[in-house]
């Protein structure tokens, strides 16, 4: 198959919403990532993205729409405080895990009775959906496994060939995935932790809201996770990644070290060690990406302070280190 490389002029993305309608899969950035689409309504084309990242089966997809006017397409018994959410962040990187409406296929949700909806902010994203008119499912555009795409080449790079097109946009403002919050039980719990942090959540739910506890599920120990993704191995570049937490000049004396350990075995060290979150989220996984494709062999990684989005990144980095970390005095 080849490729269509689009470019985000009215035309362009004009275009990938009539691939999209004729049951094309096209990737296209978002705020958060890079996100491989198909008409939600479609299965046909939303089994085809399953097959295209190399994607198991049993791992439901994002369905996004344009705004809340749609919701009711895509999701059923909706509570007050779905609509309280999506007032105060959508559009956003927010996704919301609702029960299903009887359009939205197994496809999409690998059988759950739930569906998880976003309504993104990128302009690009809006204009396709506004131009498509359909919801439009998409998990992230990469390989199952690898990080997230959140620039053109990356996508193309695990992609290329095996997707219909591609709006070839920017590096993606944020960079990390949106957070999931399933509200579809009494109580409302965080499944994947995002640019919208616990504590902007609670301010407008007022009320404490929990994190799953994917490190456990992770493990593949204790009990099934809610959120099916978070059981397979994620974010992995092919190097060994570990985390360092400690004092800056603790962690610089630990980098020298391992430094000169690695030369002697004839490794390849590469350092990231970010001195600002928002560059931190926006920059992991396209320099994961690069130092895989630099072949380096390890990869250190400095820990951010666990704060606001700072949790949600650390989130990322300790899943690519495989929960490797590293307390440096
Ligand atoms: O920012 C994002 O969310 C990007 C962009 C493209 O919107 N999409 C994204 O999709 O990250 P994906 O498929 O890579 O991650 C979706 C996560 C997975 O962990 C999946 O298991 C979970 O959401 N999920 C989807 N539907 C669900 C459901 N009904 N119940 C529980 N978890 C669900
Ligand atoms: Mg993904």
């Amino acid at each position: 198959m080849k490729t269509l490389k689009l470019n985000t002029s009215e035309d362009a993305i004009k275009k990938a919403s009539d691939l999209i309608k004729a049951g094309k899969i096209v990737a296209f950035p978002t705020e958060t990532v890079y996100g491989l689409g198909a008409n939600a309504f479609d299965q046909k084309a939303c089994k085809a993205i399953y097959k295209a990242k190399g994607r198991p089966n049993d791992n439901p997809m994002i369905v996004h729409i344009s705004d809340q006017s749609q919701l009711e397409e895509v999701a059923s018994d909706i509570p007050d405080t779905a609509i309280k959410l999506f007032d105060a962040f959508a559009p956003g990187p927010l996704s919301i895990i609702l029960k299903r409406s009887d359009k939205i296929s197994d496809v999409i949700t690998a059988g759950l009775d739930t569906v998880a909806v976003r309504i993104p902010s990128c302009e690009i994203t809006q204009n396709l959906l506004k131009q498509a008119g359909v919801p439009i499912a998409a998990p992230s555009a990469n390989s199952s496994g690898k990080p997230s795409g959140t620039n053109p080449e990356d996508v193309l790079e695990d992609l290329d060939g095996k997707i219909d097109a591609i709006i070839m946009g920017e590096l993606c403002e944020i960079g990390i995935e949106s957070t999931v919050l399933d509200l579809s039980e009494d109580a409302p719990v965080i499944l994947r932790p995002g640019a919208i942090t616990k504590e902007m959540l609670e301010k407008v739910l007022e009320r404490e809201i929990k994190y799953q506890d994917d490190e456990i599920s992770s493990k593949n120990s204790g009990p099934a996770p809610k959120s099916p993704g978070l059981k397979y191995k994620h974010y992995s570049p092919n190097a060994e990644v570990i985390v360092l937490r400690g004092s800056d000049e603790a962690i610089q004396n630990r980098f020298l070290g391992l430094g000169l350990e690695a030369k002697k075995d004839n490794k390849k060290i590469g350092i990231l060690n970010y001195d600002n979150t928002d560059k931190a989220a926006q920059k992991l996984f396209q320099d994961l990406r690069e130092m895989d494709r630099q072949g380096y062999d390890l990869i250190l990684i400095k820990a951010l302070d666990e704060t606001g989005l700072g949790y949600s990144v650390m989130n990322r980095i300790l899943r690519s280190a495989g929960y490797k970390i590293e307390e440096v005095k």
